[in-house]
């Protein structure tokens, strides 16, 4: 990937910084995004540099379309190009992890602006400059999209649905320029927001899924994640476009009628 740019926003921290650092591996120059913490964006950018890459630090809000246009105006002129747009971050669990019946309007202006308008702005921005053999890659969580379990997820689970929609209507849009569009659904991942929930809740979900509902038995990390990002910016993936990919160690795989104990035998 040496003499690509890449864009990864969210990748001060938790799995946007995997994708970075795989994709600084490979020889891009990242572009790494923030939003309120510099201190990690910077953390971020040195060992982006630790890894033989270069890089730039850019901040905005992805809940304010106004400010990914700024992002994306400000790419423009601090990149010669831009061939790879990573849209993964996501404003903290307080702005929109609320049960249905008491959600507010604006915790589902926060989902949506942020996964939604932050895809349409930033595919429609990044389409502008990228040429054939571009890559527009939506992180979502399609657990989150297609169940309902989980009920302050109700905002984020509806946002990415659309995001997952949008990435299919991007594709086409996009196909006969040679850039595809897909998105990545990690299952729960190690130095995430997971870290940021009370030790029980995080043992639960550990054990829950070393246990077997992962059936490759432990969590993912960012790193697993930069690694399927690195191989969708790949030329050898070129063909595939407008998909839903679940990288989760077969998570998705379950049935969630019968206990991990009996499916696993
Ligand atoms: N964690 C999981 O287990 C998991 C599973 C499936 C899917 N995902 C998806 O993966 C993505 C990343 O999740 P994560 O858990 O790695 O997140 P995280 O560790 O909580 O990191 C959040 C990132 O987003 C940035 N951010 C927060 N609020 C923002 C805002 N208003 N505007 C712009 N940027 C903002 C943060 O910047 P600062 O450092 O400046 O605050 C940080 O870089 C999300 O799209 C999430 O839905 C996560």
């Amino acid at each position: 990937m040496a003499g690509k740019h890449a864009l990864i926003t969210g990748s001060s921290r938790g799995i946007g910084r995997g994708i970075a650092l795989k994709l600084a591996e490979a020889g891009a120059t990242i572009g790494v995004h923030y939003y309120q913490n510099e201190a990690a964006a910077k953390e971020t950018l040195r060992m982006v540099k630790e890894r033989g890459a270069d890089g730039a630090i850019f901040q905005a809000d992805v809940t304010k379309p106004e400010q990914i246009e700024r992002l994306f105006k400000e790419v423009r002129s601090r990149f010669p190009s831009l061939d790879i747009f990573v849209s993964n971050a996501r404003p903290e669990a307080v702005h929109f992890f609320y049960p249905p019946a008491d959600i507010t309007l604006e915790q589902i202006d926060a989902a949506f602006d942020s996964q939604v308008k932050a895809v349409v702005i930033g595919a429609r921005e990044a389409g502008k400059i990228m040429s054939e053999g571009g890559r527009i890659i939506a992180i979502t969580y399609g657990a989150g999209s297609r169940t309902g379990g989980l009920l302050p997820w109700v905002a984020m689970g509806s946002a990415k649905a659309a995001m997952e929609s949008l990435v299919r209507y991007f594709a086409v849009a996009f196909a006969k320029r040679g850039i595809t569009v897909n998105a990545i659904s990690p299952g729960w991942t190690e130095d995430s927001v997971l870290n940021s929930l009370p030790d029980p809740v995080q043992k639960l979900i550990r054990d829950w899924h070393q246990q077997g509902w992962t059936p490759m038995r432990r969590l993912g990390t960012p790193a697993d994640v930069g690694d399927v990002v690195s191989l969708f910016c790949s030329p050898q993936a070129n063909w595939i476009t407008g998909q839903v990919i679940f990288a989760d160690g077969g998570a998705s795989l379950m049935n969630p009628e019968v206990p991990p104990k009996i499916q696993l035998g």
